[in-house]
């Protein structure tokens, strides 16, 4: 039996929202991108949102709207996909990496507080697999150990975690901003692209401009009242909006985000079932939140993740790692060498974590045939090999 590791729950019926923008002669960033970033604005209770071309790009138009660049430090956990540092080294920063959680995998107030110093900028936690880092707890953290009057702005990196909450706050309340990816697999997709909300107009207004190269005004708004109204380049910017041609594809991806969760979490909860009395290590669940449940992952100790991946693959199941830790990649083992030393949960878990094939529409018999390969190949690991914190 062969498994997909995902699957995207876009169809024929989504078409017709394209065909709607093609029949215009407008394909770019306009009206269609506007009354999504609205929808978003209502979704997430946030005064102002933007629509941008990926995570990537929408969060590097931040860091240079915040101002970000040589000299400046940006804390990012070493556990994630590497995009979370990339974009503070692209505008000139340096990613500070910091160790994770070894039972939730996520950053911690402590972690972040102890990497402070006057250079730091910006923190940027992950919401790792769907699960929010307390950012109230965070903000409370950064703010005491901050320099007397220095501001240190927290970018949220929401890849993960579109439609999760933690204390009944979703993602945008106490962070200065929150940036989501609309990637191919992700929760929420229009194959690339994000959206960064903002709880304060003042960065909003910058960063509108520094995602369309620090133009004042995009194209659709330089013909307002009939007439042609010049622009002026106010700033550095980047190439980082949406077109309307793929931004027709979200008003249904996001009515439908919230029954597509009620999907993720049965089927983590059969995988959680089916796997329970194995030596595999699991995220411990956040108390007090409700996961977005964008992977399921799981550890294996004992080095045999390599040999355990060869084996579902030989089975016909795609699986996936998420993630290798950031200090063992090449750039930042180069670069950032001493964060080796500094991160060892991450790079554990980045040595045993493979991901399992899930997506809303998963077949329960496919869903079975992984567990039960994966029980099989695993097989009758040691119980000194049993779970808990790594
Ligand atoms: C945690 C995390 N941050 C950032 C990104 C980058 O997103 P994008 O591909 O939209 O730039 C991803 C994408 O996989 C991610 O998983």
């Amino acid at each position: 039996m062969n498994v997909d590791f995902y699957r995207h729950t876009l169809s024929a019926e989504d078409a017709d929202s394209v065909a709607s923008v093609l029949a215009t002669p407008f394909l770019t960033t306009g009206a269609v991108s506007r009354s999504v970033e609205e929808r978003l604005c209502s979704y997430f209770d946030v005064p102002h949102t933007l629509l941008t071309n990926s995570w990537t790009n929408g969060a590097t138009a931040l860091l240079l709207a915040l101002g970000i660049g040589p000299g400046d430090e940006v804390i990012v956990p070493a556990m994630t996909f590497v995009a979370s540092a990339n974009v503070a080294e692209l505008v000139g920063a340096k990613a500070v990496l910091v160790d994770v959680d070894p039972e939730t995998l996520l950053v911690t107030p402590a972690a972040v507080s102890a990497a402070i110093t006057p250079r730091t900028k910006a923190v940027m936690p992950v919401h790792l697999y769907g699960q929010m880092v307390d950012i109230e707890k965070l903000r409370a953290a950064v703010d005491k150990v901050a320099p007397t009057g220095h501001h240190i702005a927290i970018v949220e990196d929401c890849a993960h975690c579109f439609e999760g909450r933690l204390n009944g706050y979703r993602p945008g309340r106490f962070s200065d901003a929150a940036v989501f990816s609309f990637y191919a697999t992700k929760n929420v997709t229009c194959g690339e692209g994000g959206a960064i909300i903002f709880s304060s107009g003042g960065l909003y207004e910058i960063t509108r401009e520094t995602r369309t190269h620090g133009m004042s005004a995009i194209a659709a708004d330089r013909f307002k009242g009939g007439t042609y109204n010049h622009w002026d380049m106010m700033r550095l910017g980047l190439k980082a909006n949406l077109p309307d041609l793929l931004a027709a594809l979200l008003p249904r991806q996001i009515e439908t985000i919230d029954t597509r969760l009620e999907e993720r979490e049965e089927l983590a909860r059969r995988y959680d079932e089916g796997l329970d009395d194995t030596p595999l290590r699991r995220p411990m669940p956040v108390s007090g939140g409700r996961s977005a449940w964008h992977l399921y992952t799981v550890g294996v100790a004992g080095g045999r993740r390599d040999e355990v991946i060869a084996s579902l693959n030989a089975a016909g199941i795609s699986v996936t790692v998420n993630y290798r830790a950031l200090p063992e990649l090449h750039y930042y083992a180069k670069h950032h060498p001493e964060t080796v030393e500094r991160c060892p949960f991450a790079l554990q878990w980045g040595r045993e974590t493979l991901s399992l094939p899930f997506y809303p529409g998963l077949p329960k018999d496919q869903q079975n045939y992984v567990i039960d390969t994966l029980r099989n190949v695993i097989g009758e690991s040691s119980s000194a090999d049993k779970g808990g914190p790594i």
